[in-house]
Formats: structure tokens, sequence, C-alpha cells
């Protein structure tokens, strides 16, 4: 027998017999999403999104009011449902081992996202996932596309319920997020202009945490970044440098297919020089257990359970999707952000540790940021962010940019720093503690500091 049914099958035993509260599903059944399923994007492929909604655990404000968080994961090509299941989601996957076998169960996180606002993970784009691209040609090639279809599946998901349609909606999104959350924003404030009140998508903020999105000038930073760890000397970090200049170069005369292929040289040279697990965290002994994502979905119980076709094979990341993008990845989105920073809210937030895109990568092209705000928030003082007491991090804000250092994490921040990055986001949101608005200023100087 493999060990992958023999550990399902003891895993189903366990559950069935130790506790009453479990369905005989190996999805105990308190945990299912409140909903999920597929938003068709193409009526005429029926290429459709993946989804799964869990609303607010504890209605704090009437439901017209609860923020709905929108989660989209990174890649290109990784599923939303590693943000669901192993980082932010009301319940997480962890492994444990008996008698050599590997036990994938779920377990509660009390310090999921949903905890008092609703939370909707998005496989995006198509090809992603549970979600369906009917041809591979569908794939979007380019952010303008990806916001296409995120448009459709967003107007389609509020169309649900009529719960929905009032509610504030914040995008988030982590790691190659950095260029989906700003594309589907841009586009969803671009086209509520044009629409009468009713019909507009009620966005009121976007969240981007280790973020890719003006790739030219984070792929600069890497070298310094390692150099500054003590990861390499200044040697390597002469020759990881000149790498940095070649991909920077190609991407500047718009070969942007080699532009991606010299940022992964530079990604894999650094890797082979430190020989780090992962370059996601530099604390870690190993690789984040993403497989235990797919170990779980691809359950035949857990996708009927989740309304999915038992034929479809769940991988975590699409190497499909990954090459659609492939020309896309080293393009900046910059402007879209600093669109969004004058009409609505912007949250930046970066776990300290990640190699791949922390903080000082983030940090180079937001101190270059069109937006008449920028000076103002690169004087703003950074202030100690601590969480019961604990120091979590620290916070630069001024008005609707606010940049966050999460202390002791990596790439995948909510899994590392659940608590912190729960009370991040909700504070954030709520605009509390070191979230709270700058007191209201003297209006006669802030009027010369506009113009
Ligand atoms: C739907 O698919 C058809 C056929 O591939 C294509 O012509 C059309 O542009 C697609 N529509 C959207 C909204 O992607
Ligand atoms: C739910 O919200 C109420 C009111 O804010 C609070 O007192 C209570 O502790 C919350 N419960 C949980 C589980 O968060
Ligand atoms: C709409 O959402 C509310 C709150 O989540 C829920 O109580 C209700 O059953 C939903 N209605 C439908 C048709 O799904
Ligand atoms: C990194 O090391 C591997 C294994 O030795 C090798 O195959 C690969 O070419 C190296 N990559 C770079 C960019 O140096
Ligand atoms: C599942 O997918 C297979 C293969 O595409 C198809 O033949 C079957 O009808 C689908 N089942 C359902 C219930 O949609
Ligand atoms: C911040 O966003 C609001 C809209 O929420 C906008 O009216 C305001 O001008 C923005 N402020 C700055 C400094 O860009
Ligand atoms: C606002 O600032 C101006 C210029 O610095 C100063 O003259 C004025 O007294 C201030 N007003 C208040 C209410 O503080």
């Amino acid at each position: 027998m493999d060990f992958k049914l023999l550990s399902f099958l003891i895993f189903h035993y366990f559950l069935i017999n130790s506790s009453s509260i479990y369905a005989s599903l190996p999805f105990p059944k308190q945990s299912l999403p409140t909903k999920s399923g597929y938003l068709t994007v193409n009526d005429t492929t029926s290429s459709a999104i993946f989804y799964t909604f869990y609303e607010a655990q504890n209605l704090t404000t009437p439901l017209s009011q609860t923020p709905l968080l929108i989660w989209l994961q990174g890649g290109p090509g990784c599923s939303s449902m590693l943000g669901n299941f192993y980082e932010l989601g009301p319940w997480r996957v962890s492994s444990s081992h008996r008698q050599n076998v590997e036990h994938v169960a779920l377990n509660p996180n009390p310090r999921s996202w949903n905890r008092i606002f609703g939370l909707l993970f998005l496989d995006n784009p198509i090809g992603v996932g549970f979600s369906i691209a009917a041809t591979p040609e569908e794939i979007p090639r380019n952010q303008k596309d990806v916001a296409k279809h995120l448009y459709i599946a967003i107007k389609k998901f509020i169309e649900l319920n009529k719960s929905f349609k009032d509610r504030p909606i914040y995008i988030t999104g982590e790691s190659y997020a950095g260029k989906y959350v700003p594309a589907i924003g841009y586009q969803v404030l671009k086209k509520n202009v044009r629409l009468p009140v009713r019909s507009r998508v009620n966005l009121v903020g976007v969240v981007i945490g280790n973020g890719l999105t003006d790739p030219i000038s984070q792929v600069a930073t890497h070298a310094a970044n390692a150099y500054y760890f003590g990861l390499i000397n200044d040697k390597q970090r002469g020759q990881l440098e000149l790498l940095q200049e070649k991909a920077i170069s190609l991407a500047k005369n718009g070969d942007w297919s080699e532009a991606t292929n010299a940022r992964s040289k530079v990604l894999n040279t650094l890797q082979n020089m430190t020989e780090m697990p992962t370059l996601y965290n530099i604390r870690r002994h190993k690789p984040y257990q993403n497989h235990l994502v797919a170990e779980f979905l691809n359950n035949v119980e857990v996708k009927k359970a989740l309304g999915v076709n038992e034929t479809i094979v769940f991988e975590v990341c699409s190497k499909v999707v990954r090459e659609a993008l492939h020309e896309d990845l080293m393009k900046s989105v910059k402007y879209m952000v600093e669109f969004l920073v004058k009409n609505t809210k912007v949250l930046l937030y970066e776990g300290q540790l990640d190699l791949r895109v922390g903080l000082v990568s983030t940090e180079a092209w937001v101190k270059r940021m069109k937006w008449e705000g920028i000076d103002k928030f690169l004087e703003a003082d950074r202030k100690v962010w601590r969480v019961n007491g604990g120091l979590a991090g620290y916070v630069q804000k001024w008005r609707n940019l606010s940049h966050v250092v999460v202390l002791n994490a990596g790439h995948l921040v909510p899994h590392d720093q659940p608590l912190n990055s729960q009370a991040m986001i909700e504070d954030w949101v709520l605009e509390k503690g070191v979230f709270a608005n700058d007191q209201i200023e003297n209006l006669s100087t802030n009027l010369f500091d506009v113009l």
C-alpha cells in the first residue's frame, strides 16, 4: 500500500475515533469554508476561478459593514490554498510522524485573518490550484489580463450574496501578488469612476506582503542585503552585483524573458553561495512544508467537500502558469501603486528574514514613488510596534501609506508570526494602535504641503 493512502486511512480512522466533533470527512465539518466553488470568468470557454470563503468568526460590526479581505497568492502560479491552509486561514495543515508515516491533519488557527473579517481566497490566475483554464492560450500573460479575470470573478462573488454588496473590500496578497494586488486594485478604481455608485466595487485598501512590484529596483538589492546579513563576502557581493546588473540591463532593453532568466540566476547563485536551506527565511532549517497542502487537497473526500471535480490534480504551484507569466515577471507595476495610494489605503509589510523579496528590496522602490506624500512618509518617525507587550516590529506611516517590518518572520509572514500578522491586519483595517490616524494637522501648513 502506498504511504499516502496508508497515511490517509490512518488519519481518517484517527479523526473518526478521536473526537465526536469530527465528521467522517478528513475535513472536520466545522473547518469547511462558508462557501467554495467556481466563479466563471469566460462564459464562452467556461474558464473559472476557484474560491474558498470564510465568513468572519466574530461579528463585531453589522454584517453590511464587516470588511471582506481577498487573498491572492504569488508565484507566479502558486495557489491561494497555500495562504488558506498554511498561512492565514482558520484551519491549517500540520504533519506528525507515527511509525515513519507522515500524517497530515488540519488544526484550528486562532490567529486566522477571518477572526473579525470575511476572508476570500481566489486561485488566480486561471490554471492555478483548482482554477480551470479551458485552454493554455487563455492563461493571462500580463497584469492587464490578470486584472480582467479577477475583476469578473470579484463582481460575481459579490453577487452571490446580498450581504456582500456594501462591505468594505481589501485586496491582499504576498510575493508575486505584489503585481496582482496593484493590478486588480487599479482596475477596480478605474472602473469605479465610470460606474454608478451601486455598481462599484467598494475597494478601500490594498495590502502587499514581501511583494515583487518594481523588479528592476528590487533585483539590485540582493547582493548588498546578503552581504550585510553576513552571508557572503565582498568578492561574492561583487560577483552577484554583476549578475544583477545584467538582469537590469536586459530588462531596460525590453528583453523581458532573458531578464527573468537573469534574475533567476542571481537567486540561484546566492543560493549556491550560501547553501541556505531556503532563501525565503534565513532562520529556517528546512524549506517551508508546502507539500502538505497538496497532500491534503488531493484527497478525494476533500475535493468533494470543496466542490472540486476529483479528477483535478492539485499542485501548489503551476509550471504552466509560471511560464505564461515569464515575460511579465520583470515588468513594474509601481505606477499602479502610485495611483492607489492617492485614492485608497496601502499597507506594505515584509518579514525581515526573507532573502528573496524583503525589506531593503521594497524600500528601494518605495523611496522612488511618485506621490505628493512621499517626502512626508520618508520623514515620518518609525514607530516601535508591540503586540501584547512583545516586540513585533516597526511601522512607518504617513496618511494612506503604511510600511511594516515584521520581526522573526520570513516570506510567509502569517505562517511565521500568526498572532502579530493578525494584529497587524486588524489594527491597520480598523486604524487602531500604531495605525491610528495622524492627529488632525494644522490646516494652514497642510495646505502648503499639498502644493
Ligand atoms: C473568452 O474566451 C474567448 C476564446 O478564447 C476569447 O476570445 C475571449 O476574449 C475571452 N473573454 C475573456 C473575458 O477573457
Ligand atoms: C468576539 O467579540 C467580542 C466583542 O468584541 C469579544 O468580547 C470576544 O472576546 C470576541 N471573541 C473572540 C473569540 O474573538
Ligand atoms: C448570505 O450571507 C449570510 C451571512 O454570511 C448568511 O447568513 C446567508 O445564509 C447567506 N445567504 C446565501 C443565499 O448564501
Ligand atoms: C548551482 O549549483 C547547482 C548544483 O551544483 C548547479 O547545477 C547550478 O548550475 C548552480 N547554479 C548557478 C547559477 O551557479
Ligand atoms: C469531472 O471531470 C471529468 C474529466 O474532465 C469529466 O468527465 C466529469 O464529467 C467531471 N465530473 C463532474 C461531476 O463534473
Ligand atoms: C488618501 O486617499 C484618499 C481617498 O481615500 C484621498 O482623498 C487622499 O487625497 C489621499 N491622500 C494622499 C496624500 O494622497
Ligand atoms: C498653524 O500653523 C501656522 C504656521 O505655522 C501658524 O501660524 C498657526 O498659528 C497655526 N495654527 C494653529 C491653530 O495651530
